[in-house]
């Protein structure tokens, strides 16, 4: 079976683990700070904080920028459930404004009619390695005075005219779960741009409290630890290769998918897709799931139904935000194996079997 994900762990990743254990600093040390600090640097943002795991890292970042309960923040339906979940732990209400069909990813023009006085941040996704329409979002932000958050759990290094996710909103989130394009094992991400909510977001981090035993407000333990952080500076020095190697994967798919059942992911023009799945479009799924299976071919489907639709957000009464676009792209995506591990053979078979679907 070719799997739909695969983590490269070298001997870089073993030896800067054994040197933590050695250490005997185990938990958060100076292997977090140094990871945070190259991690800030390599989205251009002023300050980045490591979380235990990218849904916590979102949560920080909610809560560092004051969301609350009685707040709204708008968000993408077509996403994996830690995007809205993070807002209903932070208190506040998602509300759900549909997708672009091109791009997957939230629809700027969606996002506008929406806003009303209770609305205080847009969270957008940059949904399979792609960056959301930043620069219409950030003026949407601008005009209402809206935060907003980037969850960039799929998009590490990508870009927008050479600038990184991650430097775009108040906050941005990356995960480094074993899938991800980088990995720690569990592990997350939030970088900030202002001083103000990074201070929050280390309080919130650490139990409400800045000095030693003085818990100023509700804060929780969503520490990274050092046996992590060293796998991360590791990996995020191995990050731009790992990203290439996926666009050179989805270059030969783009290059050699001939199926007109098939619709392929499009790059808008400017920006820089880092290809952490690569989705295609078909109208009879079952039939070429069946077809990749019986090939060997690992599949994944991102995401059989949009996240207003799922039973916790019904019950919140969430599908009466209409999302006709989340709804159908929902029922005929699928993702096929573009991580850096693919052999050559393997890509052949890919493409093969998907031409032949
Ligand atoms: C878009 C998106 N947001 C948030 C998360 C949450 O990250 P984690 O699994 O590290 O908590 C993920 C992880 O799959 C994700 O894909």
């Amino acid at each position: 079976m070719i799997p739909i994900a695969k983590p490269i762990i070298g001997e870089e990743e073993k030896k800067a683990v054994l040197k933590v254990l050695d250490s005997g600093s185990l938990a958060q040390g100076p292997e977090v700070e140094a990871f945070e600090k190259e991690f800030a640097g390599f989205c251009n943002a002023d300050y980045a904080i490591a979380a235990s795991s990218g849904t916590t890292a979102l949560h920080l970042a909610l809560e560092a920028l004051g969301i609350g309960e009685g707040d709204e923040v708008i968000t993408t339906p077509f996403s994996f459930i830690a995007s809205s979940n993070s807002i209903l732990y932070s208190g506040a209400t998602p509300v759900f404004a549909d997708i672009d069909e091109e791009t997957f990813n939230i629809d700027p023009k969606k996002i506008e009619k929406l806003i009303n006085h209770k609305t205080k941040a847009i969270l957008p996704v940059h949904l399979y390695g792609l960056a959301a329409n930043m620069p219409e979002i950030l003026k949407i932000a601008e005009k209402y005075d809206l935060k907003v958050i980037e969850d960039a759990c799929q998009a590490h290094g990508a870009k927008i005219d050479g600038r990184p996710v991650g430097s775009f909103g108040d906050a941005a989130c990356f995960s480094f779960y074993p899938t991800k394009n980088m990995t720690t094992g569990e592990g997350g991400m939030a970088t900030f741009k202002h001083k103000e909510t990074y201070e929050n977001a280390l309080m919130l981090r650490a139990h409400g409290m800045r000095i030693r035993y003085h818990h100023e407000i509700l804060g929780y333990n969503y520490r990274m630890t050092d046996i992590h952080a060293s796998i991360g500076r590791e990996q995020l020095k191995k990050l731009p290769g790992f990203n290439k190697k996926r666009q050179d994967n989805a270059k030969y798919f783009t290059d050699n998918i001939k199926n007109a059942k098939i619709k392929l992911p499009n790059t808008p023009k400017g920006y820089e897709h880092v290809f952490h799945q690569f989705t295609i479009v078909i109208n009879d799924r079952d039939k070429a799931l069946d077809k990749l299976v019986a090939n060997g071919i690992g599949t994944g489907i991102h995401y059989p139904v949009g996240i207003n639709d799922q039973p916790l957000y019904k019950e919140m009464n969430c599908s009466a935000f209409k999302t006709p676009i989340s709804k159908k792209v929902s029922s005929h995506v699928i993702s096929i194996p573009v991580h850096p591990s693919l052999t050559k053979k393997e890509l052949e078979t890919i493409v093969k079997t998907v031409n032949s679907v």
